[in-house]
């Protein structure tokens, strides 16, 4: 009798939990509901159906079954309100192969937390040390100032430099120093960043995802691993170098403060310490996978819409000729400079540059707006419907700075504004991109007139975004024209 009750009552709940599940378009047996989406835009499609289903709905990705979040209020609620329950990362089988539990991105748990903790701690005492993040930052943009007037106005692609420049950044806080944008061995760094990105994006590799057992059979998968394999030999060269000219009295960036930790550990006797060597070689593979391409992608397009929209960027000409003049903007003058500022956010809005963010898993059975969702499901927080919500934003389509400013044209906050989404995953590296982001465009747009190459109207520049995991411009070239006489008259 007593095993019946509890099965009376364990069969009503899961039934109870079954029709409380969030709604969802009927999926196909093994294809899910792969045919309703446009899974070269899987962003656009889902964001449709939430206008269909509601803010939390259910799609299957071929057998896998992910919960959906969409607009800024059900978003916010579950990242921020529900931020212990939403605040798993999915671990898709491709990032479990490159990271196996260790770093920062694709970790849970203890690992998750201390790697976390330790890089936002050692990130801000680089930024606020001697030699801040902001000073690495402005030497930076002077090298990058250079290579742009080295093409003399004549059009040409921004992204290999600004590439370069943002993993310099990152290098600097990483290891201590910059390269030389010559540098072969830089070059591969970067462009196999790049490469391994896209290819994580590839159909192949989401079929892998789906059925891992087809592994070695793609080509695709081998090209993967390979380039992962040649990526953390070369971060532990540099891991090896620093190690041997290691001095505790002056660290030189973010792997010294590892390694030093690690010796502590080692000295201690502590076996179960997390520094170890896998997870320094990941967390810094990790930050130059997270740092640069999403910080040059999000250049490349304020440079684009710079060039689209001419009067806008009259407009953040004269603001910074105004307050800044010839000397080098630095971050203190950011809050002098409303409408630029204003337009970096709205660019940040529009581009959209990671619209699924990335994907996240319950830790436990949440109950959320009245559905039931459980322990270990995939969720994807749909920051794309967030950057667009109608019920945020006046003109959720069109690039409009004034979405920042208020009538006396001050900066305002906008809660909405969420690229960098939010909760206990939010992007670790924030005010980082965000100081990049500030002093590269002030530094570029105080130097340079962007516009498209001659021949090409500012209406043919494209503003539909290439397919990939993160949203990049489709490929184009612009002419930086010196502004010199301007600046120097
Ligand atoms: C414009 C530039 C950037 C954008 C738009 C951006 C956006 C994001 C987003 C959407 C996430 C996922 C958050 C989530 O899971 O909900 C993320 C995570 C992350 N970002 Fe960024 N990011 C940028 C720059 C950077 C930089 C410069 C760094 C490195 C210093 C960085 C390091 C990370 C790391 C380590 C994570 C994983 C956090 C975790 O799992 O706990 N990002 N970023």
């Amino acid at each position: 009798m007593f095993l019946l009750i509890v099965y009376l009552f364990s069969s009503d709940a899961s039934s109870q939990e079954e029709n409380n599940k969030p709604p969802g378009p009927k999926p196909l047996p093994i294809l899910g509901n792969m045919l309703q989406l446009n899974l070269k835009r899987p962003y656009l499609s889902l964001f449709e159906m939430s206008k269909k289903y509601g803010s939390v709905f259910t799609v299957h990705l071929g057998p896998k079954k992910v919960v959906v979040l969409a607009g800024y209020q059900t978003v916010k609620k579950a990242l921020v309100n529900y931020a212990e329950e939403f605040g798993n990362r999915d671990i898709s089988p491709i990032f479990f192969d490159f990271s196996k539990g260790h770093g920062i991105l694709f970790s849970n748990g203890e690992n998750w937390k201390e790697m976390r903790r330790f890089s936002l701690t050692t990130l801000r005492d680089f930024g606020m040390g001697k030699r801040g993040s902001e000073e690495k930052i402005i030497e930076e943009t002077c090298y990058l100032k250079e290579v742009f007037k080295e093409f003399q106005g004549k059009p040409f692609d921004t992204s290999k430099p600004l590439n370069y420049a943002t993993s310099n950044v990152i290098s600097a806080i990483v290891y201590g120093s910059r390269f030389q944008y010559s540098d072969p061995e830089f070059k591969e760094m970067v462009n196999r960043a790049n490469e391994t990105i896209k290819l994580s994006g590839s159909p192949s590799i989401q079929i892998y995802n789906m059925f891992p057992w087809l592994g070695y059979w793609l080509k695709d998968w081998r090209l993967i691993m390979k380039k992962r394999e040649q990526n953390l030999r070369q971060i532990k060269e540099l891991v090896n170098n620093l190690e041997e000219t290691l001095n505790v009295e002056e660290t030189r960036g973010l792997v010294d403060s590892f390694l030093i930790r690690k010796k502590n550990a080692e000295k201690a006797g502590d076996k179960d310490t997390l520094f170890h060597e896998q997870n320094l070689i990941i967390t810094v593979s990790n930050l130059f996978a997270a740092g640069t391409d999403t910080t040059s992608t999000t250049l490349r397009w304020c440079l684009l819409l710079m060039a689209k929209y001419p009067q806008i960027q009259d407009r953040v000409q004269e603001e910074i000729d105004r307050v800044i003049g010839r000397r080098q903007a630095v971050m203190e003058d950011r809050k002098n400079l409303p409408y630029t500022d204003a337009v970096i956010h709205e660019t940040q809005r529009l581009a959209n540059i990671v619209p699924m963010s990335l994907p996240h898993t319950t830790t436990c059975d949440v109950k959320f707006q009245g559905f039931f969702i459980k322990k270990g499901t995939c969720v994807f927080p749909l920051l794309t419907s967030v950057l667009k919500d109608e019920t945020q934003w006046e003109s959720p389509l069109t690039f409009n700075p004034a979405h920042f400013l208020d009538e006396q044209g001050w900066f305002v906050r906008k809660d909405a504004f969420m690229p960098f989404s939010a909760g206990h995953r939010v992007c670790l590296g924030e005010s980082l991109a965000r100081m990049e982001l500030f002093l590269f465009f002030t530094s570029l747009l105080q130097h340079f007139r962007f516009t498209p190459p001659p021949g090409v109207s500012e209406d043919q520049l494209d503003l539909t975004p290439a397919v990939g995991f993160t949203l990049n411009p489709s490929p184009h070239k612009l002419c930086a024209v010196s502004r010199a006489s301007h600046i120097y008259a």
